[in-house]
């Protein structure tokens, strides 16, 4: 692929940009610069860097991020900064067009820390966020009122929510302390997690994220820190577990 085309496709600006980039030796490939715009390489696997940044090539963009509480998961966020505010601009203009740049895979509200996955790749997207493929995610709950046996029973048997008739449950529901217990959930219906738990005459206090199918949220990774997924990660989503025990 033509080294301008490389950087327009991982979200480095405009094709006349990305050439201009490379003629005015802003980019090098293997710690050489090259000033070709129109240069070949093998795209796959190219280290390269932009202005002294590193950069390595992407054919579609699997990310995770560590989402910090006071962000919005939208791109147009009412009172919170957007959590895509978190990215390198040329993750968050990937692609080009209207509908450029990684999305996220659902939501997290403004107050829900954890892990949020990203990607420009659409069927992993509607993959990963369809409800007929039961994607068990595990949330770590504090909640306002002491937890209790009788909650965690409840919430595991199914809990009616106002906006439908059919009960939801959790996939296993663990208390890990007074006022605190780890959910699993397959489904991803609106505030379902704070509607459960106020189902069960409880409230909602924090509310994190810590596993995607066998997916943890590396303790290395910060608040507001995100990294590539690696082909292990998207492993490890596509080999879900549901139970808090393995
Ligand atoms: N359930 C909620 O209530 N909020 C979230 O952010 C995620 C799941």
């Amino acid at each position: 692929m033509q080294l301008q085309d490389i950087l327009f496709s991982q979200g480095f600006g405009t094709r006349r940009v990305c050439a201009g980039l490379v003629q005015q030796g802003f980019v090098a490939v293997a710690g050489s610069v090259c000033e070709d715009a129109g240069a070949l390489f093998e795209a796959e696997g190219l280290a390269f860097q932009v202005q002294g940044e590193p950069w390595l090539y992407h054919a579609k963009a699997y990310l995770m991020l560590h989402k910090p509480a006071g962000y919005e998961c939208s791109q147009k966020p009412s009172t919170y900064p957007s959590i895509y505010t978190l990215l390198p601009a040329p993750v968050r203009q990937r692609g080009g067009g209207a509908a450029a740049g990684v999305q996220a895979v659902g939501r997290l509200d403004q107050d829900t820390t954890g892990l949020l996955l990203l990607s420009d790749d659409g069927k992993f997207i509607h993959r990963m966020s369809s409800p007929r493929h039961h994607v068990p995610k595990v949330y770590e709950v504090t909640a306002k009122h002491p937890v209790d046996a009788a909650q965690v029973q409840k919430l595991l048997a199914g809990v009616v929510l106002d906006d439908d008739p059919k009960p939801v449950r959790a996939a296993d529901c663990v208390q890990t302390g007074e006022l605190t217990l780890s959910l699993v959930l397959t489904e991803g219906k609106y505030h379902q997690v704070k509607r459960m738990i106020a189902a069960v005459g409880n409230r909602v206090e924090g509310l994190h994220r810590s596993r995607i199918g066998s997916l943890l949220l590396p303790p290395e990774l910060a608040p507001g820190q995100w990294r590539w997924l690696t082909a292990q990660d998207l492993n490890s989503i596509a080999a879900p577990t549901a139970t808090l025990s393995n």
